[in-house]
């Protein structure tokens, strides 16, 4: 698959005499992709069921017509003014029960019937219209579900729809909802919770004190399943009318939603890659580190999400916005180390980008995000990330392609997880993804290159060694996939800790076929309490007490037992800080005879087929392995023929 280029343009945003250089000018620097449309809804339909096609009829001739493919957005994140008339509930609802109003986008609930209907109606009357047309060679669904917090909304419809949801997955004999079912999988006996009707189960917000886990669990797993249906309900529509390839762009670090799901009706996963904005705003680094790399991005953070939306584009995914200077929306807002967005780039189609696509073509002088750099400034002049984009581009045609390799070490990410972590986390700041990104951060530190799984993969044959940190729910075709695999499993705290509606199991966790060992106690650490292991490195944060008959492989210097297996399986009771973890990880692979590498901060490899690459996200040139990496260098080895 040849690797490709683009950019994400605005057409209604300049006057319509540009739009011809404009288009001249993305083809010259090498550019294959544009993408339109994903905010135009105001444009398109400025009075209800008046549609005015007319301009973007021409923008997309004007830019097939120069030698680009579209990327046709549709406009669902954005309904216009007159649709909140139309439709005043409509409007998702914030925790505290507040509306959250028009003035900037995403203004909509998932549950809301009638605007899924308008929705229905604009991608019919774009499917229709453009479904065939030569120049639209890839669509996008909406536009980053869930940003700005729009997953969940309290909202009445989302009552209604959860109530009806709540019915059909505790159904008694008949096809009505069985609620003394729901009430003993919730334990609502406890403090005298019991409902008589699913028409009396409120949403799980404004309540005195914190709600049963397992109401909001549930009500997460509910929203989830609205943002899945809301996507089909396009993909629908679009696929009777078109047979290119349907997309979505999701985000870094957005998990209220299960991408899996949503990913199973797409052909391309596509993620929107801010690495600056990401250090401030998400990444969760100290403060040292933050400052180290606030030019350059956290070292691991872009590659965990390739490597995870390759898993859910189930081969096939995208960089569909690239970050190309300062962006506007992080608490600081520096601009890239010279080099970065050239190994932004580099580093996306190392792990199997087919395509990377800069954000935006052109600063907008005016609105939300004039503070946000494009390719271009506002007044036309090539921007710093310009040149660095057309680097990329004569380097891709001349580079010969990037073939993936097959990894041997897989992790398993599972989205259900995340939120049974988000309604019971146990300690402050304590998250599923913290405790999967720093099991990451650990492997690629040792130099490995990995897949990520679903929590629904049931054959490991490929993988010598998986990992499976924090999966608090665990099927039993899970458990016994695993149990039965070839490979070396390494399991993480609080596996299998949960039944599905969200209570301890008895037996006790992990209740592990081949496996004896029992959670018998857990605790939550403040920061400050970490405990050293008798082999180097700490234990913080969260910690369980093991017992069993299985072998203890690691104690902390207290004396208790930290890890503990048997034959090729292993459990680690204790949320691990690098050093412990990359000495355990690396045991393991050892073990496995899965060559590691030592490398330094900042510097990281992934391993394609045939070939090495290296990226130094250091501002200084760095030694390692015999070679000088420049800062922000690139380099492509040959490995092997
Ligand atoms: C993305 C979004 C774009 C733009 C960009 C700014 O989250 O999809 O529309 O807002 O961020 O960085």
């Amino acid at each position: 698959m040849k690797r490709t280029l683009g950019t994400c343009y605005y057409p209604e945003h300049w006057p319509r005499e540009i739009w011809e250089d404009d288009a001249g000018r993305m083809v010259e620097l090498g550019l294959t992709w544009v993408r339109i449309g994903e905010f135009s809804w105001g444009q398109l339909e400025p009075t209800p069921g008046e549609y005015q096609f007319d301009w973007l009829d021409d923008a997309i001739e004007v830019l097939g017509d120069a030698g680009l493919k579209v990327v046709l957005g549709t406009p669902t994140a954005t309904p216009p003014r007159w649709m909140i008339d139309r439709h005043p509930d409509m409007l998702a609802v914030d925790v505290e029960g507040r509306p959250r109003k028009f003035g900037s986008r995403r203004h909509y609930c998932f549950s809301h019937n009638g605007y899924k209907t308008e929705c229905a109606r604009i991608v019919t009357a774009m499917a229709e219209r453009y479904g065939s047309n030569p120049h639209v060679a890839a669509w996008q669904t909406d536009n980053e579900y869930g940003c700005h917090d729009t997953t969940i909304s309290y909202s009445n419809a989302a009552r209604h729809a959860f109530q009806d949801w709540l019915r059909a997955r505790y159904r008694g004999h008949g096809n009505d909802g069985d609620i003394s079912a729901l009430n003993k999988a919730w334990g609502n006996i406890f403090w005298s919770m019991d409902y008589d009707d699913f028409d009396q189960i409120d949403l799980p917000n404004l309540t005195v004190t914190e709600p049963n886990p397992a109401h909001s669990l549930a009500f997460r797993r509910f929203s989830s399943d609205q943002v899945v249906a809301f996507n089909r309900l396009q993909v629908d529509i679009l696929r009777a009318h078109t047979d290119a390839p349907i997309a979505h762009n999701y985000m870094g670090r957005i998990t209220d939603f299960d991408h899996f799901a949503v990913g199973s009706d797409l052909d391309i996963a596509s993620w929107d890659s801010y690495p600056l904005g990401f250090l401030e705003d998400r990444v969760g680094a100290d403060d040292a580190w933050q400052r180290r790399f606030a030019r350059q991005g956290d070292p691991d953070f872009q590659a965990f999400h390739h490597d995870l939306y390759r898993a859910v584009g189930r081969g096939r995914w995208w960089v569909m916005e690239q970050q190309p200077g300062p962006v506007n929306w992080a608490p600081y807002n520096p601009a890239p180390l010279s080099g970065m967005v050239r190994l932004w780039s580099w580093e996306a189609f190392a792990h199997g980008a087919e395509a990377v696509c800069y954000f935006r073509w052109r600063q907008a002088p005016f609105a939300q995000e004039q503070m946000h750099a494009g390719l271009l400034r506002p007044d036309s002049v090539e921007a710093p990330g310009f040149e660095e984009a057309r680097r990329v581009a004569t380097e891709i045609a001349d580079a010969p392609e990037v073939e993936q390799g097959r990894a041997r070490v897989a992790m398993l990410f599972d989205y259900d997880a995340d939120a049974a972590w988000q309604v019971q986390p146990h300690g402050q700041g304590l998250s599923y993804f913290g405790l999967v990104f720093d099991w990451y951060k650990a492997m690629r530190n040792l130099g490995l290159s990995l897949d990520i799984l679903p929590a629904s993969s049931r054959n490991f044959s490929e993988y010598d060694l998986i990992v499976a940190p924090g999966l608090m729910h665990m099927s039993d075709g899970l458990k016994a996939a695993l149990a039965a695999a070839k490979a070396r499993v390494l399991f993480g705290p609080r596996s299998a800790a949960r039944d599905e509606d969200m209570s301890i199991p008895v037996p006790l966790p992990p209740d592990m076929a081949g496996l004896d060992v029992t959670v018998s106690r857990v605790e939550s650490l403040r920061p400050d309490m970490p405990v050293a292991l008798e082999g180097g490195g700490n234990l913080h944060l969260y910690r369980e007490v093991l017992e069993g008959s299985a072998e203890v492989l690691e104690r902390s210097v207290d004396g208790l037992a930290v890890a503990m297996g048997t034959g090729r399986l292993c459990y680690i009771g204790a949320w691990l800080d690098q050093v412990a973890l990359r000495r355990i990880i690396g045991q393991e692979c050892e073990t496995a005879r899965i060559a590691t590498l030592d490398l330094p901060d900042g510097v990281r490899v992934r391993d394609c087929g045939t070939e090495r690459f290296w990226f130094n996200y250091n501002s200084e040139a760095v030694n390692v392995d015999g070679l000088t990496l420049d800062a922000a260098g690139v380099c492509r080895q040959t490995t092997s023929t």
